[in-house]
């Protein structure tokens, strides 16, 4: 059997991959350690907790004493944990730098004398490169972050290099566009503009609504993480993205009719400090080695706004019975009522 660490395991993109790899690979014991931040929760993992091929750590990948012990078991790392959300990095940055830069020290430092390691897959994001007003990003381009949560994941990203580099530990760096699908938390442009929608409450788009995000499928982003532990080199930088760059005036107005919501409920709010105008990356790198996105985005967000419709159980009791989404939300739209 192969020891599979996954961090960040119960939250969006990390429930998915955990649920993909038990389901992919029937030789992979999975462990997920995860902090149960806000954004992490043991419903992402409902089917899978009882699950003979899985075992759910709660910890903190700051904490050297329980993530020196799960590093030192893995012959496979995929490093998903992290603080995620770029207007909670706006609000206050300590815990991206604390979690996202620190954090990747931990784990990196403990995969230094990790001779069982063969793959430790640090999880970046096309935000690093900043925003971009034409052509694509490639996997050699200048990193030119530009918010607090972007700058911790260039910092972690380059971590993980420099540890490939200097210490020859076997990391892989993926940098993915934006990703939707099921579990994503509403906070989240989609998950938060369908969940409104459902109840009727306004959609709250920043500024002229012209920015353009690359929209991903996140089974899409799973199986090219699977492809990389495969067939991916040691130190190199691959991106993901869906090619497939939408504007959010338009993706609002996809959501609403999927959801048959009248566009009145679109509110021009103030914009989001330092807005990336567009991210686009090119994947060519990782599409020669046989990848390419198998959903269609219009298939994609149908599916997406069904899942959520049918799993109001899931979002609803983010949104009306926890305080602290509540508190986030008025703080971050007060400005904007
Ligand atoms: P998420 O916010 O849904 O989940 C993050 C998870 O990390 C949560 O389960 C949380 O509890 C856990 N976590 C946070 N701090 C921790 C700590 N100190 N110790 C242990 N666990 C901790 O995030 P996501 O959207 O699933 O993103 C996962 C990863 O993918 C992140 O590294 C993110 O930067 C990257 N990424 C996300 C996207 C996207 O569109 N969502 C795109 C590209 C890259
Ligand atoms: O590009 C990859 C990144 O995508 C990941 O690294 C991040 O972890 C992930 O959160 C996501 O970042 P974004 O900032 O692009 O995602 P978000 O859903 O917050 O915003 C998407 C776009 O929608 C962005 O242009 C801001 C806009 N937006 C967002 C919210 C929450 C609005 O107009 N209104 C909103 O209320």
């Amino acid at each position: 059997m192969v020891n599979v660490l996954v961090t960040g395991g119960a939250g969006f993109i990390g429930s998915n991959f955990v649920r993909y790899a038990i389901d992919t690979h029937t030789d992979w014991l999975v462990t997920t350690l995860d902090k149960l931040t806000y954004a992490g929760r043991r419903e992402n993992l409902h089917d899978l907790l009882e699950h003979p091929r899985h075992r759910f750590v709660q910890g903190d990948i700051t904490d050297a004493v329980v993530t020196t012990k799960l590093v030192h078991e893995a012959e496979i790392i995929v490093h998903f944990a992290a603080e995620t959300h770029v207007d909670r990095s706006l609000q206050n940055a300590g815990e991206f730098i604390q979690t996202d830069v620190h954090g990747t020290f931990v784990l990196l430092d403990a995969a230094r004398e990790a001779p069982q390691l063969r793959r430790f897959v640090q999880i970046s994001t096309d935000e690093v490169y900043g925003s971009i007003s034409d052509g694509t990003s490639k996997e050699t381009d200048e990193l030119r972050p530009r918010n607090p949560y972007s700058a911790s994941k260039a910092g972690a990203d380059r971590l993980a290099y420099s540890y490939w580099a200097t210490y020859g530990v076997p990391t892989i760096i993926t940098r993915a566009s934006n990703n939707y699908g099921a579990f994503q938390y509403p906070e989240k442009i989609i998950p938060l503009f369908i969940t409104n929608a459902l109840e009727n409450e306004p959609l709250p788009l920043y500024g002229d609504g012209e920015n353009v995000r690359d929209w991903l499928h996140v089974l899409d982003h799973c199986r090219g993480i699977d492809l990389l532990i495969e067939k991916g080199c040691d130190g190199e930088v691959y991106n993901i993205g869906g090619s497939n760059e939408v504007k959010n005036v338009d993706l609002t107005r996809q959501v609403l009719n999927l959801l048959e919501r009248p566009e009145s409920l679109i509110t021009h709010v103030a914009d989001r400090p330092g807005h990336d105008r567009r991210y686009s990356l090119d994947t060519s790198k990782l599409r020669a080695l046989g990848w390419s996105p198998q959903m269609d985005f219009q298939v994609g967000l149908k599916e997406t706004v069904a899942w959520y419709k049918e799993n109001e159980w899931w979002w609803h009791s983010i949104k009306h019975d926890s305080t602290e989404f509540q508190a986030y939300y008025d703080k971050q739209y007060a400005k904007n009522p």
